[in-house]
């Protein structure tokens, strides 16, 4: 028999993420609004899982921490012998965010444990909310960093080398706030789950344009990050000859436009492309640059299209290699993913429990990369997108979904998580 619905308390929860989303908090010059910035295991985002974790405990969950820091809170089930159902997503944040990527998934997690207490619900399998370390990836260079180790795909060693810009290790910032598990008696503290269902904002404009309020989401598409350093020679601006430079700075700004012109040549389908990252050194007016450093961040649903852009790419930086006297350049590979689709089954739960609520909803593709991705490796995965407002914007201070938007979602959340629970 299919567990009837539940509904969350969507005040509670919107008072949980307005909490959470001032550890961190900054005025936003640019835009005069309030942002987030918890960059991964800074002192922000220390503070930030500290809370949450007391309001875990504070759910009766009992909490243990990884050698990634992922951290997973636990509600029993009535047989001992089940996996558990496993759900969550990440706290950290870009530098200029708001208040829901990420934590939406969290927070709601941790709200539908309560509403499961307050009703005194049973499930038959374990609940677990988890906490993944870095899935921005922007201050260690590589995202779903703590699911990817979670789920087998990258070391923990290979995680902890990981440097910032200042030439911190991953490794020292878990030791330095505290994080560094195993609080268990192995290093991913995690046996595959039954199944992982994610909750999170959308990001992008489409269940808005579509009238609806509830995404269920088919997949993630492939993710391509690259670091290219171009090596060039400093030189006086007033005085040296064109054709005597090797302007660093130039080339960067050529990689910039070439990779717009593969997007809108249309050849490499849906592709996406993006120079997020651009510092010229020594950086003054008066000097042709000596170097430059870029990253470059493509995606793209197909797989096969990324490889012919990779490659195209590849091509493009070779040529620019000879196009000055004295130019040369490396290039680091980031982070690479491929398209990873759900569960069917996931997904079908999902949109049984969105009905069930009296909601609308669509399926679609991910344009971002979430912990979903990683986990999906481990177990039957799906995800659930809830909308936001100003055409979905976010990584920006302007990123915005409605309480009652964000209280749908969970709801659904929470539906879909008692039905796997049950089975
Ligand atoms: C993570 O937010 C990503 O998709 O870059
Ligand atoms: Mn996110
Ligand atoms: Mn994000
Ligand atoms: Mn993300």
């Amino acid at each position: 028999m299919t567990s009837p619905k539940i509904t969350v308390n969507g005040e509670r929860l919107w008072q949980s993420l307005m909490d959470l989303a001032e550890i961190g908090a900054y005025d936003d010059e640019r835009t005069g609004l309030r942002g987030v910035n918890r960059l991964a295991l800074t002192d922000a985002d220390a503070a930030g899982r500290r809370q949450v974790i007391a309001w875990m405990e504070e759910a009766g969950l009992a909490v243990r921490i990884d050698r990634m820091g992922n951290i997973y809170g636990r509600r029993e089930g009535t047989d001992p012998t089940a996996a558990p159902v496993l759900t969550g997503s990440h706290i950290d944040s870009v530098a200029t965010a708001g208040a829901f990527d990420g934590c939406l998934g969290v927070l709601g997690g941790i709200e539908v444990i309560r509403t499961l207490n307050e009703r005194g619900i049973r499930t038959r399998r374990p609940v677990e909310v988890g906490i993944f370390t870095e899935e921005e990836g922007v201050r260690f260079g590589t995202d779903m960093l703590g699911s990817a180790v979670a789920a087998g795909r990258l070391t923990v060693e290979y995680a902890h080398a990981l440097t910032d810009r200042d030439g911190r290790t991953l490794g020292g910032e878990l030791a330095r706030t505290g994080f560094d598990g195993p609080g268990c008696p192995t290093d991913v503290c995690l046996a595959p789950p039954y199944a992982y269902v994610e909750c999170h904002i959308e990001q992008g404009p489409v269940l808005a344009e579509n009238g609806v309020e509830i995404g269920v989401v088919t997949g993630v598409q492939g993710i391509s990050w690259q670091e290219i350093t171009i090596h060039g020679r400093a030189a006086h601006a007033g005085t040296t000859p064109t054709h005597l430079r090797a302007d660093a700075g130039l080339a960067a700004a050529q990689i910039a436009v070439h990779l717009r012109a593969l997007v809108d040549s249309g050849e490499y389908g849906e592709l996406r492309a993006t120079v997020g990252h651009l510092v010229v050194h020594p950086d003054l007016t008066n000097i042709v640059p000596a170097r430059a450093e870029l990253t470059v961040d493509l995606r793209n649903p197909d797989d096969t299209q990324m490889a012919r852009a990779e490659k195209a790419l590849a091509t493009f930086l070779h040529d620019l290699e000879g196009s000055q006297p004295g130019l040369s350049l490396t290039t680091r590979r980031m982070a690479r993913t491929a398209y990873v689709p759900f569960d069917e089954g996931v997904r079908k739960t999902i949109a049984q429990a969105a009905d069930d609520h009296g909601l609308e909803h669509i399926s679609l593709l991910s344009g971002a990369g979430h912990d979903a991705q990683e986990i999906a490796a481990l177990c039957p995965t799906a995800m659930i997108f809830v909308r936001g407002e100003y055409d979905g914007i976010s990584h920006n201070p302007r990123e915005y979904s409605t309480p009652e938007a964000c209280a749908h979602g969970v709801d659904v959340l929470a539906t879909t998580l008692l039905r796997l629970a049950d089975q």
